[in-house]
């Protein structure tokens, strides 16, 4: 089971990570800075978001989750000390309680509606403990915000 367990993750100001359940997150402006962070780490996705990816995250061992999976079955197979849950909303949400850290880059949009951070209804609260701000896009005002999961 990996020490670190970050979820990774550009939302809209309103909270949201896609417009729909198969949206290519082509408006996210931080994949340069994804692709340091997670390279040569495992990264966890679920299956509507591995159908969205555009290239194959090279670099990095896939772990594709479904349905019926068991968060703590995938992270006890995995054998790195960090592991990343890169997405979406119902895949977060299936690693919540297991999460060490949110890596999370707000991006100016309102979508309204679409595909929520965590999307499940009755989310749990998840207190947070600010770490640090890494520049992503200064002119446009984007920046990521890496917190600590303290009841995890
Ligand atoms: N902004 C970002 O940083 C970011 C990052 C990643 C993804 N995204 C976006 O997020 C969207 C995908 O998110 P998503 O939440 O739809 O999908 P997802 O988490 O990628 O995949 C859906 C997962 O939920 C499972 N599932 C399906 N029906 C379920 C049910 N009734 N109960 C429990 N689990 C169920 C699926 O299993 P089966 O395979 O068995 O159906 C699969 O594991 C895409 O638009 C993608 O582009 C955005």
């Amino acid at each position: 089971m990996p020490k670190d367990v970050i979820l990774i993750a550009a939302v809209t100001v309103d909270g949201f990570i896609a417009r729909h359940n198969l949206e290519i997150t082509s408006w996210s402006k931080d994949l340069p800075l994804f692709k340091k962070q997670t390279m040569n780490h495992p990264v966890i996705m679920g299956s509507n978001t591995f159908k969205t990816l555009t290239s194959l995250l090279g670099g990095r061992d896939i772990v594709v989750v479904h349905k019926d999976d068991k968060p703590q079955e995938i992270l006890n197979n995995i054998k790195n000390k960090q592991c990343f849950i890169i997405g979406g909303g119902k895949t977060y949400y299936k690693f919540a309680s297991f999460l060490t850290h949110l890596y999370i880059t707000p991006h100016p949009y309102v979508f309204g509606e679409g595909v929520r951070l965590f999307d499940v209804s009755g989310m749990c609260e998840l207190k947070l403990k600010f770490l640090q701000l890494i520049e992503v896009d200064n002119k446009n005002g984007i920046f990521q915000y890496q917190y600590q999961v303290l009841n995890n």
